[in-house]
């Protein structure tokens, strides 16, 4: 008997890390952005996705890492999310390890519009990416628990 297992049955083993930016909708009341946030932690516990999601008033900028079929699981439920618009995906893409293990989704509200949130629409790639943990750098010091990804099939 075969022991091959079909790739589609196979654990997703490989790791995704999703940032964008959007804007709250028109209407919306920005307390919504806290109700998300809670939300997202229970659905990225189940998912095994970690992150961190910022709001200032207006935009929102988010950081995602998980198993890859995860990420694009919640990216699909994300650009139709009607709570938003104006998602602009600033990096998409494999990465070898999660920079925020701990987080099922840490929340930041950022009052201050020289964070800066705004300013990463547009910005492509690794740019990108440092300018974001530069908005955030005081959750790279915060102790982490590990979030283990899914164990590969024995
Ligand atoms: C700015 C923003 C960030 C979100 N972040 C997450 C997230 O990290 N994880 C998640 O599952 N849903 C997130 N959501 C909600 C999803 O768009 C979607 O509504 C939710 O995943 C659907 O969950 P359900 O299928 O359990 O109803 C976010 C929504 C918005 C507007």
């Amino acid at each position: 008997m075969s022991t091959r297992v079909a790739a589609s049955k196979m654990p997703d083993t490989s790791l995704s890390l999703l940032l964008y930016v959007s804007r709250l909708a028109a209407g919306a009341p920005t307390g919504a952005a806290l109700d998300i946030a809670r939300e997202s932690r229970v659905n990225n516990s189940r998912d095994q996705i970690t992150g961190v999601l910022t709001f200032d008033g207006t935009n929102f900028a988010q950081w995602v890492e998980g198993p890859s079929g995860a990420i694009t699981d919640l990216y699909a439920r994300l650009s139709t999310d009607t709570r938003h618009s104006d998602l602009d995906v600033i990096h998409w893409d494999a990465v070898a390890s999660r920079r925020y293990p701990g987080w099922k989704l840490g929340f930041l509200r950022l009052d201050l519009a020289e964070f800066g949130i705004a300013s990463l629409r547009g910005q492509r790639g690794t740019k990108g990416l440092e300018a974001f943990t530069f908005i955030v750098p005081a959750l790279d010091i915060e102790p982490v628990a590990t979030l283990d990804a899914p164990e590969p099939a024995a």
